[in-house]
């Protein structure tokens, strides 16, 4: 194949199981490819694995995607070549009480799992719709339609992604470009679940058939994207699969607020991992609500307008410190060019 005629899968997170599993499959059908994610041996170990089992052009990028020229650094990395599939697979997950939580954590979940993929879709999509040819991917959880009392950041913006993508679906299947929602539930060997559940909540997420192993996950989301589907569920034979996606939605459409408590305390009691513990998501780990919980009154609370006390002088404007810190240059390793 001439180099002019290569299309290219862009994988962004590709470090681990799902993200290197849609690059090693996405060389398989053909694509060259660009891999993304912060650890620069991880994708230099895959890049090697790739060229040698599929002898695909592979194309490294080391970034931290929070960073805030990353895009731009994707983007010079990426310009001469025609992105013909984008896997939008990098995410932030971190559980706790909202109000424990630190703003910016906060923010970079909204910057990772919903501001990056809509913004990797401006970048790429006009070209694909151009050519009338392409696949946008975006991996989403099972569960993401379930609002959960320690979640509500991650589940708002992969509710977003879910509603964004079906969105950009139904926009773009008349162009001939596919968008399609892959929605996961377990993914084995994935650190972040690793660290969510532990090993007993593991095997029983394995053994009802919602947990499953990366390569699986991929080859069933790209035969279902292949025939043209939106929301892409791996092993949807499986009833705990297609279950947790339609609980999701009709605890939505209900809007029953006993769903919300039920399902909020099902996933505490799944969600015993070390993370989770240390969060005090888990009832084993659940730190109690301050003087509430030793029957005590709430603590006196000032009021917000107090209309005896003088109005403090104003204070002159802070800079408001920018939530995606930049630190150091991107390390970049293409692939020789002839
Ligand atoms: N884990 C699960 O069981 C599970 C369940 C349901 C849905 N999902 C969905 O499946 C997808 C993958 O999940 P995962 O748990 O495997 O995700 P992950 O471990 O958090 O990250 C996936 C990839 O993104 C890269 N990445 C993370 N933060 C990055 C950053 N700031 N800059 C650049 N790259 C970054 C990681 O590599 P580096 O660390 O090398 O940067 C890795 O290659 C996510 O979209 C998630 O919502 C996962």
């Amino acid at each position: 194949m001439r180099d002019s005629d290569r299309t290219y899968a862009l994988v962004v997170g590709a470090s681990t199981t799902v993200g290197a599993e849609y690059a090693r499959q996405m060389a398989a059908r053909g694509h060259g490819i660009v891999v993304v994610a912060r650890r620069q041996r991880l994708l230099d170990r895959l890049a090697d694995e790739i060229r040698a089992q599929h002898g695909a052009p592979v194309r490294t990028l080391a970034v931290d995607l929070l960073e805030e020229r990353a895009l731009e650094t994707l983007l010079e990395h990426t310009r001469d070549l025609t992105i013909h599939a984008l896997v939008c697979n990098a995410n932030l997950h971190r559980v706790g009480p909202f109000e424990e939580t630190a703003l910016d954590t906060k923010l970079h979940m909204l910057r990772m799992n919903a501001e990056l993929p809509m913004r990797l879709a401006h970048a790429y999509g006009p070209a694909m719709v151009a050519r009338r040819s392409g696949e946008l991917i975006f991996l989403n959880a099972l569960n993401c339609m379930t609002a959960l009392d320690f979640d509500g950041v991650f589940q708002g913006t992969k509710s977003f992604l879910l509603v964004f993508g079906e969105s950009l679906w139904a926009e773009y299947r008349r162009y001939g470009v596919k968008v399609g929602v892959a929605m996961v539930g377990g993914i084995e060997g994935s650190e972040s679940y690793e660290r969510k559940l532990s090993e007993v909540k593991r095997r029983i997420v394995k053994w009802a058939g919602a947990s499953m192993a990366p390569s699986h996950i991929v080859a069933q989301s790209l035969e279902q994207l292949d025939r043209g589907e939106c929301i892409l569920i791996p092993d949807v034979a499986v009833p705990v699969n297609r279950l947790g996606y339609q609980v999701g939605v009709a605890a939505r459409s209900l809007r029953s607020r006993t769903v919300t408590r039920m399902m909020s305390g099902f996933y505490r009691w799944l969600l015993d991992g070390e993370e989770s513990q240390a969060a005090g998501v888990h009832p084993a780990g659940r730190r109690p609500v301050p003087s509430m919980a030793r029957g005590r009154p709430p603590a006196r609370v000032e009021p917000l307008f107090d209309e005896d006390r003088p109005l403090p002088a104003p204070e002159s404007p802070k800079a408001v410190p920018t939530p995606y810190a930049s630190e150091g240059p991107a390390s970049i390793a293409a692939e020789p060019r002839p």
